[in-house]
């Protein structure tokens, strides 16, 4: 069921100039909805000049302390905003939306979640969940660089962790897609991050006849299928990201 609703940011992490963790809780005091992994929110930022809200996948949920997590890359005018609040303040948001990743898969499969950049937002409760179901998950997270590279801990907490960086400073040197962790039987791939990345695993995942899943972040308005600005074409011919997506199996997706 979707809500719009007030939020208070109950803790504000400032991992550096770039990146926030924003916890926050139904300013109400109301009960979170039922949430997927892999849904997404859209948040008013709250400042002049950006009317639109802005869409932001939903990174964790603690449904004892009734919060959800939001990690954000500042991008622009709307995203500074938000990285730049501090608790107590007041977010209006509208959740949960779009579809998750699908959690239906075997028991013992090889479960690797690829992320990119802040692509690896979803997967913290993708990966949580998937724990939770009795599984093992394996977390592939790749960045340009060491600073880049957040939640690790958490991440850690869940599933073995691998990490990759562009120039070198963390884990193995390199694009994701290079990584040794891919070597090997793999049974699913659930991936988020830049579309060329995105596209890359795509292909690796159609070579070797492997499930996968991404999580599209195409431009958004409305984020509920009424502006239509975030079509994708598929086999199924043109279809929303918000509505359908923002998750799709690739074979859905007329990628190449
Ligand atoms: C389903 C979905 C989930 C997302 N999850 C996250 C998340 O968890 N954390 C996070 O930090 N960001 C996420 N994004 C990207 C985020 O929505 C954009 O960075 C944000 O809308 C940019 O707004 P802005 O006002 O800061 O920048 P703007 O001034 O509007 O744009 C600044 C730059 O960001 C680009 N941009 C604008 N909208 C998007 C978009 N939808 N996707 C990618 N780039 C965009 C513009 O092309 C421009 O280069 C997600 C996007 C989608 C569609
Ligand atoms: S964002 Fe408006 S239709 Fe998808």
């Amino acid at each position: 069921m979707k809500q719009v609703n007030d939020f208070i940011i109950t803790r504000m992490t400032r991992y550096n100039d770039m990146y926030s963790r924003l916890t926050l809780a139904p300013a109400d005091g109301s009960m979170l909805p039922a949430i997927l992994p892999g849904q997404f929110v859209q948040v008013a930022a709250n400042t002049p000049g950006v009317f639109l809200r802005r869409p932001i996948s939903i990174n964790d949920v603690n449904y004892d302390q009734n919060t959800i997590d939001l990690l954000i890359r500042k991008a622009g005018k709307g995203t500074s905003t938000l990285v730049a609040l501090k608790e107590g303040d007041k977010l209006n948001i509208l959740l949960p939306l779009g579809n998750g990743f699908s959690l239906d898969v075997a028991s013992g499969s090889r479960l690797l979640l690829i992320g990119g950049g802040v692509g690896v937002a979803p997967l913290l409760y993708l990966g949580r969940k998937l724990k939770e179901a009795g599984h093992k998950p394996e977390f592939l997270l790749g960045a340009r660089s060491a600073t880049d590279l957040l939640e690790l801990d958490d991440f850690a907490a869940i599933g073995t962790v691998h990490v990759s960086t562009e120039d070198g400073s963390m884990g193995e040197h390199g694009l994701v897609t290079r990584h040794s962790a891919l070597e090997g039987n793999i049974d699913t791939i659930y991936c988020c991050g830049p579309a060329p990345m995105m596209k890359a695993v795509a292909s690796i995942a159609r070579e070797r006849a492997i499930n996968c899943e991404v999580s599209l972040e195409n431009m958004m308005a409305c984020g509920l299928g009424a502006c239509l600005c975030c079509v994708e074409n598929t086999v199924k011919g043109n279809v929303c990201v918000c509505t359908e997506g923002p998750v799709f199996n690739i074979n859905l997706l007329n990628w190449q």
